[in-house]
């Protein structure tokens, strides 16, 4: 260890961190973990960590990482801390099938963190992840923020991890159906997630070249899909690629909603809207049409490059937030630089697609189309 170092250290007295991934996974969370953990235990503090998201802070389950935990997972997808998308204390599940009650378990989450005398907890997700984590700042936990999703759905930062693995993943299935789609002239639909942003099949859709995408945030009319895939059977190009956000509507139509589970932070699940829109493409036009769901293959496996380095950006600039004690806040990408936001800020607005963002205006000017007559 340096002199600067050692001075950091014997200023800030913060020694002993908790680290958490709450919500659902994806690719650079194990990054974000090193990247916190290693330069923590070389300025000779100690990390926690809390198992399972907010379950293992409500329950009391933790484990100290050292070098060898965090050695050699840069590149591994999942998280090594485990993760979960029901452990909100404010809103904690007791009991089982249709006698479930929710309780406020975040007592037992302030108790453990008293007990573990940890002096933060910097905890990597996203938007509920984010509110959690600021509701308990709210009851006097000093917390720092990293986001992480698929769904680049956070407005306070320029991109969240994860989401660059997930556009790879949805690019690649797209050069797969090409081909397929191709050799038996047939329309593919893919469903992608997303949520309630269309970022994911927007970003995916443009890098796989598909000839329609559909997003929540510009609903669709029907007519124009068929008119798009009839012109480019006339055309000669007998086949055509759809790719779908879970979360994409009709003008005149509401989200596909495939399950609600109140013991979720979010109780709503999406899914259904790539089997609904195949059947009327082929009801409609009479061209032959298969759909698939990528589901969780897009939040599984490797991150890219892109996501292993923005995730070791965001670790090592986590762990610098809390030894100089900026806490409440959060981690951020704004144009090439880490930045940090206040977490209260963060949480306020959701960052959704806007008709006429530059990758909209591409991808129409290449002929994509939105469904829609006019953007
Ligand atoms: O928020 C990430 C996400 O993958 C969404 O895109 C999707 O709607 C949801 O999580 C799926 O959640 P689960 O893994 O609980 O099915």
């Amino acid at each position: 260890m340096n002199s600067v170092e050692v001075t950091v250290i014997s200023k800030s007295k913060v020694k002993r961190i908790g680290i958490l991934t709450g919500g659902g996974d994806c690719p650079g969370l194990n990054a974000v973990i090193r990247g916190v953990t290693k330069p923590a235990l070389d300025y000779g503090l100690k990390v926690f960590g809390i198992l399972d998201g907010f379950e293992g802070l409500v329950d009391g389950r933790m484990q100290e990482l050292f070098n060898a935990d965090v050695s050699g997972i840069l590149a591994t997808g999942g998280t090594i801390l485990g993760s979960s998308n029901k452990g909100d204390p404010f809103h904690w599940p007791e009991g089982k099938d249709n006698k479930i009650k929710i309780t406020d378990r975040s007592a037992a989450a302030l108790k453990n963190y008293e007990h573990w005398e940890l002096d933060a907890v910097i905890a990597i997700g996203g938007d509920g992840t984010m509110h959690i984590t600021h509701q308990l700042s709210q009851l006097g936990m000093n917390v720092i923020g990293v986001p992480k999703t698929i769904d680049n759905d956070l407005e306070a930062t320029d991109q969240t991890f994860g989401h660059d693995s997930a556009v790879y993943v949805v690019s690649e299935a797209l050069d797969r159906l090409h081909t397929t789609a191709s050799s038996h002239h047939r329309i593919m639909v893919i469903e992608v997630m997303g949520r309630y942003a269309g970022w994911i099949a927007l970003n995916g859709g443009l890098a796989g070249g598909a000839d329609v995408i559909l997003i929540p945030e510009i609903p669709f009319e029907y007519d124009a899909i068929y008119e798009k895939v009839l012109a480019r059977s006339r055309m000669g190009k007998r086949f055509s690629l759809v790719c779908v956000a879970e979360g994409a509507k009709s003008v005149d139509g509401k989200m596909i909603v495939k399950e609600k589970d109140i013991k979720r932070t979010d109780p709503i699940r999406l899914g259904g809207i790539g089997e609904f829109i195949s059947k009327k493409i082929s009801e409609n036009t009479g061209l032959e049409s298969r759909y698939t769901v990528l589901g969780h293959l897009q939040r599984g496996g490797s991150p890219t490059p892109y996501d292993r380095i923005l995730s070791t950006k965001f670790g090592t600039n986590a762990i610098q937030l809390a030894i100089k004690k900026q806490f409440g806040r959060m981690v951020a990408l704004k144009g090439s630089e880490i930045k940090s936001v206040k977490i209260k800020d963060a949480i306020s607005r959701q960052k959704l697609v806007k008709p006429k963002d530059q990758a909209v205006l591409a991808a129409s000017a290449v002929g994509v189309s939105f469904g829609t007559e006019k953007l």
